[in-house]
C-alpha cells in the first residue's frame, strides 16, 4: 500500500510540563496485518491526564512508555483490511493504537462500533474510559444518596461532566467546581448541575461553602492540590471520596507549602468516618456491560450531555495534551487523525 504511517514517539523524559521536543514526528511504512489482525485507519486519537505518568520512568499501576517508542492513547479506527473473520473493511473499532494515523491490531483486542447509537468519537469519552470511569467510581465508591449532596472537580472535562449528571440521575445535588467563568457557565446552564464554583476565583473556599450548606456527602476527587484543601473541612460524617485522579500533580509541582497534614486528614478520618478509597477503572470491568446501555439510554433520552473538544491532525496533539494538563481543554480532548 502506498501511505506511510505517520506517528508520534516519546522523544525524552519530561522534567515537570512536556514540552515539544519530549515527542518525536516520524513517518515509517505501514505493517502487512497477519492472520486474526486488521489494519486500521485512525480516525480519533484519545489524550488523556494518564499518558502524562506513562512518559516518566518506572512503574506506577502501568508501564512506562519508553523512549522512541510510539505514545499510548486510546484511538476509534476504520477498518481498511480485514484477516479477522469478524470484521470487515468499513467496520468503526475502538482500539489502543496510540499516537499514530495507522495501526496493525489483533480482532480479540477490539471492540466493534456501532455509529447508529452515538457519533463513535463518543467511544472515548462519555461512551468510553472515561465515562465508565465515571459511572463504576461514582456508583461503587461514592453511592450517591437521594439529597446528598456530591462534589466533582474538573466538572467540565470527560470524567467530572459525567459525574455530576449521573449525581442528579441518582437524585442527589450535584456542585461542580471548575477554572474559568465559561467552564463554570456550560457545567451549570448545558450540564444541568445545580451550583458551580470557580476554582481560580480569589474567594474560592467561601463560594464553596456557600454552595454546599449542608456540606459534602461525596467528593469525588480529580484533582488534588487546592482544590482538596477546599472540599476536606466540608466533608460531613461517613463522606465518601473515590479519588480518580490528582491532575494538579501529575507535572510534579508542589502542591503544598507548610507543615506536614497528613496527621490532621487522618484525625479527620477516623472521628468522621470517612471512606477514601482511591481506584483505577479497569478494576471495575465486570460493570462495563451494564455501563454501555444504560449510558446509551441516558444519551438518547438527554439526561446525558457531553461536549468534546476536538484538535485538528495527528501532529496538534503533543501542543494539545500539554495544554490539558494546564486546563486549557474544554470537554473531552480528541485528535481529528483523519475524517
Ligand atoms: N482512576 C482512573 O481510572 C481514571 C480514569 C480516567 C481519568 N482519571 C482522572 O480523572 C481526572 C479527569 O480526567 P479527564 O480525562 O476527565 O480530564 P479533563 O477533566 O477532561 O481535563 C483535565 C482538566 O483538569 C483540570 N486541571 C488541569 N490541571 C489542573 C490543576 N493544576 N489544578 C486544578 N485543575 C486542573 C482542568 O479543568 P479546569 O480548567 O476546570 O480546572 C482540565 O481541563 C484526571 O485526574 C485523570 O487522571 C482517572
Amino acid at each position: 500500500m502506498n501511505v506511510n504511517n505517520r506517528r508520534i514517539t516519546l522523544a525524552s523524559r519530561p522534567e515537570g510540563k512536556p514540552t515539544p521536543i519530549n515527542f518525536k514526528i516520524e513517518d515509517v511504512s505501514i505493517p502487512e496485518a497477519g492472520d486474526g489482525q486488521v489494519l486500521l485507519e485512525i480516525l480519533y486519537l484519545s489524550l488523556d491526564p494518564y499518558m502524562r505518568g506513562r512518559m516518566n520512568a518506572g512503574k506506577s499501576y502501568a508501564k512506562p512508555v519508553e523512549i522512541g517508542d510510539v505514545m499510548e492513547g486510546g484511538t476509534v479506527g476504520r477498518v481498511i483490511h480485514s484477516r479477522h473473520p469478524d470484521f470487515t473493511e468499513g467496520d468503526f473499532v475502538l482500539s489502543h493504537s496510540g499516537w499514530q494515523t495507522h495501526a496493525v491490531a489483533d480482532g480479540s483486542t477490539l471492540r466493534k462500533l456501532d455509529p447508529s447509537i452515538a457519533p463513535v468519537s463518543t467511544a472515548l469519552g462519555v461512551l468510553g474510559m472515561p465515562g465508565f470511569t465515571a459511572y463504576a467510581g461514582l456508583l461503587t465508591i461514592g453511592q450517591p444518596k437521594v439529597g446528598e449532596t456530591v462534589v466533582v472537580a474538573a466538572a467540565s472535562g470527560a470524567v467530572g461532566s459525567v459525574v455530576g449528571q449521573i449525581a442528579r440521575i441518582k437524585g442527589a445535588r450535584a456542585v461542580g467546581i471548575a477554572g474559568g467563568a465559561d467552564k463554570c457557565a456550560f457545567v451549570r446552564d448545558e450540564l444541568g448541575f445545580d451550583a458551580v464554583v470557580d476554582h481560580r476565583a480569589d474567594d474560592f473556599q467561601d463560594q464553596l461553602k456557600a454552595a454546599c450548606p449542608q456540606g459534602i456527602d461525596v467528593y469525588f476527587e480529580n484533582v488534588g492540590g487546592h482544590v482538596w484543601d477546599a472540599v476536606f473541612p466540608l466533608l460531613n460524617d461517613f463522606a465518601r471520596v473515590p479519588v480518580c485522579g490528582l491532575i494538579a500533580q501529575y507535572n510534579g509541582a508542589a502542591t503544598h507549602s507548610g507543615p506536614d497534614r497528613l496527621p490532621v486528614v487522618m484525625r479527620e478520618v477516623l472521628s468522621r468516618s470517612l471512606l477514601i478509597r482511591g481506584f483505577i477503572q479497569r478494576e471495575f470491568a465486570d460493570q462495563r456491560p451494564a455501563f454501555y446501555s444504560e449510558m446509551a439510554s441516558w444519551i438518547a433520552s438527554g439526561q446525558i450531555r457531553y461536549r468534546e473538544d476536538i484538535v485538528e491532525g495527528l501532529e496538534a496533539a503533543p501542543q494539545a495534551f500539554i495544554g490539558l494538563l494546564d486546563g486549557r481543554n474544554f470537554g473531552k480532548l480528541l485528535v481529528r487523525v483523519a475524517a
